[in-house]
């Protein structure tokens, strides 16, 4: 596929790309961000400060990793991005391949979540919002070595039926329906992690039951709460 087949999807990803670092939630060329194209993904190059990013040096791959609009490796022609892609392809594949439903990934190194997950701790349902990520707990998938097979079935597994979990020594991944939910999402899961951490300076704070939790995830479901950016007119 032609670099040219996507240029809003190419402008859009480099902007939320650069938004990760500007609302706090990433910090150098850590973290990176894919969106679903025919066939494959477009994703964010290896260690390419967003700043310099533009949109023809994002990276599109099938899911086993191979250049789209490049199979053979060697750069022909002007839609052919030079990058590599990000060392993290395999997650964004992985999770893409495995969840139709989903158009975004989204990885950080968001301070707070990335504190709990040094631990190895979910952020559990001390706070209703926690919904927002369609589960009562948002897990923590176990540590691999960047850049692996292993971690991106491991964070597979975590996010079976969610839209978020921890990498252990690492991070976050959010995803969405699009850019920006995986974006908010993201800012949502950093923002319980520091409410949760600063709970837990006066103790394991109360849980709400699965049975409200449920409640919550239903309500904002019906509401489809946190959507209104993308549906005009509603809430
Ligand atoms: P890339 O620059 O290769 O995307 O890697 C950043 C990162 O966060 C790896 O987990």
């Amino acid at each position: 596929m032609p670099a040219d087949a996507q240029p809003e999807l190419r402008q859009q990803l480099v902007a939320v790309a650069r938004r990760m670092n500007s609302s706090g939630i990433n910090q150098g060329t850590s973290g990176n961000l894919s969106a679903r194209i025919p066939g494959g993904l477009l994703i964010t190059p290896t260690s390419l400060p967003y700043e310099q990013m533009e949109p023809e040096d994002l990276v599109a791959i099938d899911f086993g990793g191979n250049p789209m609009d490049n199979p053979t490796g060697h750069p022909k022609g002007h839609h052919s991005s030079p990058r590599r892609p990000s060392s993290e392809w395999q997650l964004h594949a992985e999770i893409l391949r495995s969840r139709p439903e989903i158009e975004a990934v989204l990885h950080c190194h968001s301070i707070h979540a990335t504190a709990l997950a040094c631990h190895g701790r979910p952020i559990p349902s001390f706070h209703y919002m926690v919904a927002m990520a369609g589960t009562a707990t948002i897990p923590c998938a176990p540590y691999s070595t960047f850049g692996t097979k292993a971690l991106s079935l491991d964070a597979v597994r975590a996010l079976e039926g969610k839209l978020a979990c921890l990498l252990a020594q690492h991070g976050q991944v959010a995803l969405g329906r699009n850019l920006d939910q995986a974006l908010r999402l993201a800012i949502e899961v950093e923002t319980l992690a520091h409410m949760y951490l600063q709970a837990l300076t006066l103790g394991e704070p109360p849980l709400l039951d699965a049975a409200e939790m449920e409640r919550v995830i239903a309500l904002m479901g019906s509401m489809h709460y946190g959507q209104a950016a993308d549906r005009p007119g509603q809430s």
